[in-house]
């Protein structure tokens, strides 16, 4: 019966077109709707428009199975459940645009009030407590003339998943959050997840806790990030001192547990600086100072800032020095260079007048796009290192540990900053210096 379902997923992102393809190749009748008309054609085609890890196998099963791709939004009137997966963007002071969102729900309300159907709205994008209540509800309920709890389910429905292991996230999440009124749409949504993932708890709350469940998540994420990246900052400062043996540790201690604690650069990515940024506006906004999360966040800038002033301390002024860059891309196995720490470094360095020149495995066109003749692209990781006078390693890709000696010879001055200490154990003829170990 659940099969029968059609299920329209409207926001064709990260979140939207790994859950249509995982979805669709489960068996479900799909509709995936995005306005952008190029993208939507190559998702039909088949091609995802960013990397992920079996995304383009997955979304090429659900094609031959049951999913349509479409940028029209009329093809929602008989669906059973919509999910609604448009990004959230941030705005300058740091709470979010909410235009998508509202564009979308603007034109659902006006194609549910043609229907007779009953259908169940989820909304997965990140939005701040009383959004679904305060905008999205009011929105909804004025374009189609009908009642959200009688007439359609309306559901918060937030989204866990990481890039980079998206498809696996989506098929084995580690809970459900459902947020609403307890009406049979709740009842119906609850059944179906239950089916869908049987063996995965399904947290049952309101809308605004749900909301805040999403921001709880990714800024304790962006806390124990920071925290070890504080430590990380005093252990350098400790002759010896080893800050991954200091994770590993304390990660043993099952209170702590020992994801996150990965020492670097700072945190990037689409989500947490967005999320904490977000929610610091928020705190604010609802009178309470977040001194806790102000920290965080502060400690997360600053990581940066440590890294060029070790830089100018080492090398003196910039200005034409070349610097090897190795990862643009936000985290491994992705192209992604959203809020990438990665290329915010490069942009502090050409402000400095440094020769920069990259190399990514995964990144090297997204980061042109940004960055056009600015920066060099190198064909491969070795010749990315031809004259360089330092090497600064940004992103924790497993091909960056083949760098050894042999490799960095070519290098003009073997000045290297490993952030991510990938290669902390060899022994090299270099001027090596890591996040998190004492000199
Ligand atoms: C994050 C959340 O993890 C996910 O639950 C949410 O749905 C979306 O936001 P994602 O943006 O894909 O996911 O990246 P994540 O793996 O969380 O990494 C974010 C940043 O933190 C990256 O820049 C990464 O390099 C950094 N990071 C992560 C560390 O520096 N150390 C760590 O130990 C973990």
């Amino acid at each position: 019966m659940i099969k029968n379902m059609k299920i329209a997923i409207i926001g064709l992102g990260f979140v939207g077109l790994t859950f249509a393809s995982v979805l669709a190749s489960k068996g479900f009748k799909v509709i995936g709707i995005d306005i952008d008309i190029k993208k939507s054609r190559q998702i039909a085609d088949g091609i995802p428009p960013f990397y992920e890890d079996d995304l383009e196998k997955t979304l090429k099963i659900g094609l031959k199975k049951n999913l349509a791709i479409t940028n029209n939004f009329s093809s929602i009137i008989d669906c059973d459940v919509i999910f609604i997966t448009v990004s959230t963007p941030q705005k300058k002071d740091g709470s979010i645009e909410l235009a998508m969102i509202k564009r979308a729900v603007t034109v659902i309300g006006k194609t549910i009030s043609k229907t007779r159907k009953n259908p169940i709205i989820l909304v997965k994008s990140t939005v701040t407590p009383g959004t679904m209540q305060h905008v999205i509800r009011p929105i909804l309920e004025k374009q189609s003339g009908k009642k959200a709890g009688k007439d359609f389910g309306l559901i918060s429905n937030p989204e866990f998943l990481q890039e980079s292991s998206a498809i696996k996230d989506t098929k084995f999440p580690h809970v459900i959050v459902l947020g609403g009124y307890q009406t049979k749409f709740m009842s119906k949504m609850k059944k179906i997840f239950a089916n869908l993932h049987p063996k995965i708890p399904i947290i049952i709350t309101n809308h605004q806790t749900a909301e805040m469940i999403k921001y709880a998540n990714n800024s304790f994420l962006a806390t124990k990030i920071s925290f070890i990246n504080q430590l990380a900052n005093i252990c350098q400062n400790i002759p010896g001192a080893n800050i991954d043996d200091i994770a590993k540790t304390i990660g043993l201690d099952p209170r702590i547990g020992n994801l996150f604690l990965n020492a670097g650069p700072g945190y990037g990515g689409s989500c947490l600086p967005k999320d904490m940024k977000a929610l610091i506006n928020f705190a604010n906004k609802v009178g309470i100072k977040p001194k806790l999360l102000d920290a965080v966040e502060e400690i997360n800038l600053k990581q940066l800032e440590q890294i060029m002033i070790m830089l100018e301390e080492k090398l003196g002024a910039l200005r034409s020095k070349r610097i090897t860059i190795l990862g643009t891309a936000f985290k491994p196995n992705t192209d992604d260079i959203r809020d990438s720490v990665g290329i915010e470094l490069i942009k502090k360095l050409l402000k400095k007048r440094a020769t920069v020149t990259i190399y990514d495995p995964k990144s090297m066109n997204n980061t042109m796009k940004v960055f056009g003749d600015e920066i060099f692209y190198a064909k491969s990781l070795p010749s990315s290192l031809d004259s360089s006078e330092c090497l600064i390693i940004m992103t924790q890709w497993k091909q960056f540990e083949i760098l050894n000696n042999k490799l960095i010879k070519s290098m003009k001055r073997k000045l290297i900053v490993d952030c991510r200490r990938i290669l902390s154990k060899k022994i090299l003829d270099a001027d090596y210096h890591a996040i998190g170990i004492g000199n």
